[in-house]
C-alpha cells in the first residue's frame, strides 16, 4: 500500500525510530481576539507537531500570528476551538491551575525582557528557580553557571540599568533556561544580540535539545541562526503555510540539482520546488505507476529502488532499475500521453512527488529545463 504523508508529520529524522509523543501537537487550532462585532480571527486551522529534541524556527510577516501561537502554546492565553496538547496536557479547556503547573516546565524568552529593575542579574534569574525545591547552594551554582555560559560572568551582580541591551537580553535568556525546561518558547531571542552572542545562545539551545531532549520553538527573522533549525515553519495570515524539514529539503535540493534539466535553476527556485514536493512511502512490490494510466506526478527517489517494467508488442520485460537520486514519471506529464511503463518498488522506498501543475510551472520558469527534458525524452525513445 502506498501511503501519502501529508504535513503535519513528525520529523523524518525522528520518524524512522521514533514512537515518542510530540511535546507540542495542535489540530484545527483557531484563535480570535475580541468579542461580538469586534471579534477577529487571527489563527486559522493550525496543525503542528513538534517532537522532543526538535528545534523549530517560525518565520512569517509581522501580524501573521506567530506571537499569538507562541503565547497559546505557553498557556499565557487560551483558545476555545480545536486542540492544542503541550507536554501531553490539553490546553483547550484546561484549568488555570493546570496551566500554572505546565508553565513551570517551560522557559519563556520574549521580546520585552521584563527584567526587574531593582534586582541584580543574579536575582532576576533566581526568580525562575523559586517555584522549585532547589537548595540555596544548587540555585547559586545553576545561576552562576548559566550567566557565565552566556558571557555575563563579570556582570552577575549588576542591575539591568547598568547593562547594555544585549546583556539585558542575555539575562532574560538565562532566566528562561536556568530551570532546564522541557519546552523553550523564544520570540526573537537574538534580535538585540551581536553575531557572537547570538551564536552562543543558539549553541546553548542546541545542547539543551541534544542532551536534555528539550523542544525549542523560536520565532525569528534572524537568518544568521536558521542553520540550527531542524525545521522551518512559515506562518502567513494566521495559517501555517509551509513546514519544511531542513535536512530533507537540503537533500532533495541536492538530488534535484544533479538532474540535468534542473541544473540551471537558481538555488532559490530549487528550494521552492523541493517545498512543493510531498513524500510518499512504498513497500517492496507496491505499484507506483501503472502503464496506461494518465500521468499526474513526477517522482524523485529519496531512498530505496524501483524497477520499470514495460509491455511492448505483447512482450513484458524489466527495462530499467532506478535508485536513490534518480527520477521518473516526467514523460507522461510533458506529452500528455498515458504512462508508458509500470514502476514498482523493489524494496522499502521513499519518494518525493511533484504534482503535474507544479511540475509544469517549474518548466515554464526554465527554458533550459524544457529543452533538456525534451532532449532527454528524445534520446530515450
Ligand atoms: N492583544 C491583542 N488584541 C487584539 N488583537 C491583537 C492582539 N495581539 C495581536 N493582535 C492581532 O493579531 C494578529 C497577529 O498578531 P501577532 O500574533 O502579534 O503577530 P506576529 O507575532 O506574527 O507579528 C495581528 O493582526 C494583531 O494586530
Ligand atoms: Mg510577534
Amino acid at each position: 500500500m502506498s501511503q501519502t504523508v501529508s504535513l503535519p508529520a513528525t520529523s523524518s529524522r525522528l520518524a524512522l525510530t521514533d514512537v515518542k509523543t510530540p511535546n507540542i501537537q495542535s489540530r484545527g487550532l483557531n484563535f480570535y481576539f475580541g468579542d461580538g462585532e469586534l471579534r477577529k480571527q487571527v489563527l486559522f486551522d493550525n496543525n503542528l507537531d513538534v517532537m522532543p529534541g526538535e528545534i523549530v524556527i517560525m518565520t512569517g510577516p509581522s501580524g501573521s500570528g506567530k506571537t499569538t501561537l507562541l503565547t497559546l502554546i505557553g498557556g499565557l492565553r487560551t483558545a476555545k476551538e480545536g486542540s492544542l496538547k503541550v507536554l501531553k496536557q490539553e490546553m483547550v479547556g484546561a484549568s488555570a491551575q493546570q496551566l500554572v503547573r505546565l508553565r513551570r516546565q517551560m522557559g519563556f524568552i520574549f521580546q520585552a525582557h521584563n527584567l526587574f529593575e531593582s534586582l541584580t542579574a543574579f536575582q532576576n534569574v533566581k526568580m525562575a528557580l523559586e517555584l522549585f525545591d532547589f537548595s540555596q547552594q544548587e540555585m547559586r551554582t545553576r545561576i552562576t553557571e548559566t550567566l557565565t555560559r552566556l558571557g555575563l560572568g563579570h556582570r552577575i551582580h549588576y542591575k539591568p540599568d547598568s547593562l547594555s541591551g544585549g546583556q539585558r537580553q542575555r539575562v532574560a535568556i538565562a532566566r528562561g533556561l536556568v530551570h532546564k525546561p522541557k519546552l523553550i518558547l523564544a520570540d526573537e531571542p537574538t534580535a538585540a544580540l551581536d553575531e557572537k552572542s547570538g551564536r552562543e545562545v543558539v549553541t546553548i539551545f542546541q545542547e539543551l535539545a541534544r542532551e536534555e531532549g528539550c523542544t525549542i520553538l523560536i520565532v525569528t527573522h534572524d537568518n544568521r541562526i536558521l542553520d540550527v533549525a531542524d525545521r522551518i515553519v512559515n506562518m502567513v495570515d494566521g495559517r501555517i503555510k509551509s513546514n519544511v524539514y531542513v535536512q530533507e529539503s537540503a537533500k532533495v535540493c541536492e538530488f534535484l540539482q544533479k538532474c540535468d534539466f534542473l541544473r540551471d535553476l537558481t538555488p532559490r527556485t530549487l528550494v521552492e520546488v523541493a517545498d512543493k514536493m510531498f513524500r510518499e512511502d512504498f513497500s517492496s512490490g507496491d505499484t507506483i505507476i501503472r502503464q496506461g494510466d494518465p500521468g499526474d506526478k513526477f517522482y524523485l527517489i529519496r531512498k530505496g529502488s524501483v524497477e520499470i517494467e514495460a509491455t511492448r508488442n505483447g512482450e513484458t520485460k524489466i527495462v530499467a532499475v532506478l535508485g536513490e537520486g534518480d527520477f521518473f514519471g516526467e514523460m507522461a506529464l510533458l506529452t500528455d500521453a498515458p504512462r508508458n511503463a509500470t514502476v514498482r518498488a523493489k524494496e522499502q522506498t521513499v519518494l518525493y512527488a511533484l504534482g503535474k501543475a507544479d511540475f509544469l510551472s517549474v518548466i515554464e520558469q526554465s527554458p533550459t529545463f524544457e529543452q533538456e527534458l525534451r532532449k532527454s525524452i528524445f534520446e530515450r525513445q
